[in-house]
């Protein structure tokens, strides 16, 4: 039996089902990212394996251990929450040595702990401080410690990231692969962010309206995303879907170039803003230009179609102006037009 066994969890708020059928395994060695929108039952989740909220049915084990029977104290397992709360009235120091109070660890320990801890998560000068002196990523990152500081079964991490500044998310990320590998328990590390999801997880759980879409390496729901809800929410900017029904047959031959054709017309086809090159010429306006960095994205329109670019900075584009779009050489995704599921690839 995998290390980390969830069956069949459904929960329900009232009469709402905010998850409904889950299922995974997890190794020790997994950090698994689980990546949906707002609203998808993320944090359902989290609550349900920690035992905070109760589910309707399903089982959760854990190191061969049956946990959804059992009080969240009994869990052995280690969680921060979206919201991060801190005791207000204890120091920074008192509030991540709290797990360790509790678990009766000698003074001393405890102190030993807490400055390895402080020092991983760059906390060693607020050690004295209460938490609403300060800052709210600060907060953040002493919730993190505070979850960290145990060796738990599991790690349950509720974004914890979202609220710090762009390069402490990077540091700390990296952070969080670099501790998952010494502690040998998994994570299950929640996010809406896709990029960080992407950045860190070993296994990529992507999760739409309290269902499981698609489970699996980044590269495989980046490569091979299994419906058009996947394929659209991976990826920056969305892969382009367009229905070929739509597409005159000059356009078909134009944007498609080697022959590929889908063998009906009641699909979607899904193509990348990165494989789409851009030439001189007539079929599409350049309606928006942004650039990202070193890199451009473009968007274009005709009669109603909109495709996406991301294009090196340096090539020259003029809003306004038309250009011919094609595929060449990237993969073109199939999509089943009433299901949203994956069909296949048209090869060049
Ligand atoms: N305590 C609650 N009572 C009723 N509905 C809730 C409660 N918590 C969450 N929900 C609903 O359950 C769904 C999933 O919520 P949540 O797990 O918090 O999503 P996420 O963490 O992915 O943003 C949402 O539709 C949300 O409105
Ligand atoms: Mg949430």
């Amino acid at each position: 039996m995998a290390y980390v066994d969830i069956r069949n969890l459904t929960v329900k708020y009232d009469d709402v089902e905010a998850l409904s059928d889950f299922s995974i395994d997890l190794n020790r060695d997994d950090l698994l990212a689980v990546l949906g929108p707002s609203g998808s039952g993320k944090s359902t989740l989290l609550h349900a394996i920690s035992g905070l909220i109760p589910i309707v049915s399903g089982e959760i084990t854990i190191s061969g251990r049956q946990l959804d029977k059992l009080p969240p104290g009994k869990r052995h397992i280690a969680m921060v929450f979206q919201d991060g709360a801190l005791f207000p009235h204890l120091s920074v120091q008192a509030n991540i040595e709290l797990p360790l109070k509790a678990g009766k660890i000698p003074k001393a320990r405890r102190k030993e702990h807490v400055h390895r801890i402080a020092k991983l998560l760059e906390l060693e000068t607020l050690l004295g401080r209460r938490p609403n002196q300060i800052s709210g990523g600060e907060q953040r990152r002493v919730a993190m410690a505070r979850a960290l500081i145990k060796r738990p079964d599991i790690f349950l991490l509720d974004e914890p990231l979202a609220s710090l500044d762009p390069w402490l998310r990077h540091k700390m990320g990296q952070e969080l692969v670099e501790l998952h590998d010494r502690l040998n328990v998994p994570i299950i590390h929640v996010t809406h962010d896709q990029a960080e999801a992407l950045g860190l997880g070993t296994r990529i759980a992507i999760i739409n309206k309290g269902r499981i879409q698609q489970i699996g390496s980044p590269d495989d729901v980046y490569d091979r995303p299994k419906n058009t809800f996947v394929a659209t929410f991976v990826g920056h900017p969305p892969m382009n879907l367009l229905s070929p029904s739509a597409l005159s047959p000059e356009e078909m031959n134009l944007l498609f170039p080697h022959g590929r054709r889908p063998s009906s017309v009641d699909v979607l086809l899904g193509f990348r803003p990165e494989d789409v090159r851009v030439e001189e010429g007539r079929g599409f306006v350049l309606q928006m230009r942004q650039v990202q960095g070193h890199e451009q994205i473009a968007v274009f329109t005709a009669q109603g179609k909109r495709i996406t670019a991301r294009l090196k900075r340096g090539k020259p584009l003029q809003q306004g102006k038309t250009y011919d779009l094609s595929v060449p050489h990237g993969p073109v995704h199939v999509f089943d037009a009433n299901t949203g599921n994956r069909m296949g690839n048209i090869s060049p």
